[in-house]
């Protein structure tokens, strides 16, 4: 087990092959992402227990909406049902729900359970749990642009440009995992992850359990991470 020393502060996670979970098992693409968002509340628990302070999940892209109706519909159900469901008890172990996206895409009502959650937990630190909705990074930058020219903003720095990104108050991912075999962002934090290491596996994510994210940790642990530097 990777000692706590080694533990990157900031997580971030592709979770991707709830569909093809399900069809190797012979389930329709959405029970996939029932068991995904079962697994969503193992990993919180986990990172919470292993010390890592930010996690930060993507959860549904702008892309996204090019699904069937149907899928979804059941991603925002799935959604609905773990804000009403989860926020008590992520309150109670100290997590914090955030989330970065443009949210006023989704229907009013899941939009208030999202809000809900937040509102609920926003006094707690023990760990910060961002889901990424509605969410692209090139949206994301084109958004800063705007918002730094409505604000005449002159000197433009690197600085400031984090700090019009939905995560300005979050520190950049330094381990970003993907499951499921593809190895590429998929348009995900593309500012945020300049230095982040990144870990792929052919695992899907409802099987993603606890063994395979100590493995990543001690992935992590063995790079040596030099930001440019010598
Ligand atoms: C990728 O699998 C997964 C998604 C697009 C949705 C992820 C959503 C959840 C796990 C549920 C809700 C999350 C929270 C935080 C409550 P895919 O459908 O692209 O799989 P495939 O590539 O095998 O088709």
């Amino acid at each position: 087990m990777v000692d706590s020393q080694n533990i990157p502060r900031h997580v971030a996670i592709i979770m991707d092959g709830n569909g093809r979970w399900a069809k190797q098992k012979g389930f329709p693409r959405t029970y996939g992402h029932k068991v995904g968002t079962e697994n969503v509340r193992k990993i919180v628990k986990y990172c919470s227990k292993r010390g890592i302070e930010y996690l930060t999940v993507y959860a549904f892209s702008t892309e996204n909406f090019k699904r069937p109706a149907d899928e979804v519909g059941a991603l925002m159900k799935l959604l609905v049902e773990y804000f009403n469901k989860e926020t008590q008890e992520l309150k109670e172990n100290g997590v914090r729900l955030n989330v970065i996206g443009d949210i006023s895409t989704f229907s009013p009502v899941v939009q208030e359970a999202i809000q809900n959650g937040i509102e609920k937990t926003k006094d707690c630190t023990k760990l910060i749990f961002t889901i990424a909705l509605a969410y692209g990074a090139r949206a994301e930058l084109v958004r800063a642009f705007k918002n730094m020219i409505a604000d005449s903003v002159q000197d433009i720095t690197e600085e400031i440009v984090s700090k019009y990104l939905y995560t300005f108050d979050l520190p950049d991912p330094d381990l970003i995992i993907r499951t499921s075999g593809e190895e590429r962002l998929s348009n995900f934090l593309l500012y945020q992850a300049a230095y982040s290491e990144f870990y792929f596996t052919n695992v899907h994510w409802p099987d993603f359990d606890e063994n395979e994210f100590e493995k990543a940790l001690e992935e992590f642990a063995r790079r040596i991470r030099r930001f440019g530097g010598v």
